[in-house]
């Protein structure tokens, strides 16, 4: 068998250094022996945007970007969406295992115990514009919330580790849909333990005078499947916001108010948003080639296309499709559709695209679906942040219990002046 080793040249002098490969990938750290002298740093690897660096060992969630593959602990996303509960889905993620079904029962009980917030967090939203962004609004309730929990910053200890895990489950729909109602300055409605996790979710955002709440069984179970496939999707941005604010040991409400905001952002989990404006914007058929044309200029983006990871199709987009075919049964057909189907027609068989593999992603179509169910586009992207509050958890619990982790704390190249005396003011100029 050929040896695991590779072996490097450094042309500055000559010398040759041996370094293991493992797992595919040799440490950045043996390169610092790497030296043209011994007062020379050593060498580093320059890797801006972590186009080729694994930050860790990770066993949740697998991508094969090239073949369209994802995988949550080894199993196939489209058969957990088909088959699971969100709340399943959640368990496998956070334990690695799929529950029994006493199992199941618990963890349902448990999170249920956990979904009221403290009265002050309506007062934090309260004190906010119906006009704020429901992302920051988000982000304030889970800062105020690590508050609100001084013993969650023992983040050593595996069983407040576990009871934080829990609280934050619970309580993301409820802040979620508590700002979803004060955007529409309507009273706060209180969880309902005999709903699913799901439907206990669209009974806050949607209960008004009725008695009783009830949610329409297609559209729980297609907000449940947007779920599953929103849990976790690896070393992505706001993943990675999540393990480096919580690697100085930071509290995982505070981290995960970091990670919402990366979240927040146009390239990530905020472009389900900008793929309705951008719906909205192209209006009819007819525009959808000069908008292509604008895109080949670089005037615009085709939002909801392109990854980092998949250059083939999105598994999760593809599930979506068909989900939106369920909602519209019970919805109607929201006529974007027709416009996001065409524009994915064109792009899909237009070199600019071909040729940078770029696919439609997660937001493409699930922001059709939102709309259909009533949502505005600024809320969408709590949406997101929901599910996938599962997979920062899953990511930090990793990360805490990883021994090889240690502060995220990246070099740099520095290329700025070197030491210069002060001038004082009335000689510069
Ligand atoms: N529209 C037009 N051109 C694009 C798009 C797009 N959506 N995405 C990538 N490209 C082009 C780039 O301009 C680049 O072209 P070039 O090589 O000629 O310069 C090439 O495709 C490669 O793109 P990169 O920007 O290098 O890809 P990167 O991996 O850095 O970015 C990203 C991935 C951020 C997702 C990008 O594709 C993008 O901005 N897409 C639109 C926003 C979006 O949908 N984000 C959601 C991603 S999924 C998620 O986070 C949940």
């Amino acid at each position: 068998m050929a040896e695991e080793t590779l072996t490097l040249t450094d042309n500055r002098t000559g010398k040759t250094y041996t370094v293991p490969v493992k797992n595919g990938a040799i440490r950045a750290m043996d390169l610092r022996q790497i030296k043209t002298s011994p007062d020379d740093f050593g060498l580093m690897s320059y890797d801006p945007a972590f186009m080729n660096t694994a930050s860790c060992e990770s066993r949740i969630t697998f991508i094969d970007g090239d073949r369209g593959i994802l995988l949550y602990r080894g199993y196939p996303i489209d058969q957990l969406a088909e088959n699971c509960s969100f709340l399943e889905v959640s368990y496998l993620t956070l334990h690695g295992e799929l529950p029994t079904e006493s199992q199941l029962k618990a963890f349902e009980a448990e999170v249920k115990k956990h979904t009221m917030v403290p009265e002050f967090v309506k007062r934090v939203l309260d004190a906010m514009s119906p006009d704020a962004h429901p992302m920051g609004m988000l982000a304030a309730c889970l800062a105020a919330l690590a508050t609100h929990y001084p013993e969650s910053r023992n983040v050593l200890d595996p069983e407040v580790r576990w009871q934080q895990t829990v609280r934050l489950i619970a309580k993301v729909p409820t802040l979620g849909a508590y700002a979803y109602r004060r955007k529409r300055e309507l009273p706060y409605v209180s969880p309902d333990d005999d709903l699913s996790y799901t439907e206990n979710f669209m009974n806050m955002l949607w209960k008004m005078t009725e008695a009783e709440y009830k949610p329409n069984p297609v559209l729980a179970h297609a907000l449940d499947v947007l779920f599953i496939l929103h849990t976790d999707h690896e070393q992505n941005c706001s993943a990675n916001a999540m393990r480096s604010v919580s690697s100085s040991q930071a509290d995982p409400f505070a981290s995960a108010a970091g990670a919402v905001a990366a979240l927040w952002g146009p390239l990530h989990g905020g472009a389900n948003e900008e793929v309705l404006k951008m719906l909205d914007q192209i209006g009819t058929l007819e525009n959808i080639p000069s908008y292509i044309e604008r895109v080949k200029k670089r005037e615009v983006m085709l939002m909801g296309f392109g990854h980092r990871v998949y250059k083939n199709y999105d598994p999760r987009a593809r599930i979506i499709k068909q989900t939106a075919d369920q909602v519209f049964a019970v919805t109607g057909r929201n006529p974007k559709l027709e416009i996001a189907i065409e524009l994915e027609r064109i792009a899909l068989s237009d070199d600019f695209f071909v040729s940078r593999k770029l696919y439609p992603n997660v937001d493409f179509y699930s922001g059709i679906i939102y709309q259909a169910l009533g949502f505005k586009p600024d809320i969408f992207t709590v949406l997101f942040a929901i599910p996938r509050m599962t997979g920062w958890l899953a990511q930090w619990r990793e990360l805490i219990t990883d021994k090889e982790q240690k502060i995220a704390r990246p070099r740099q190249l520095y290329l700025g002046y070197g030491r210069r005396e002060f001038v004082p003011v009335p000689q510069r100029g």
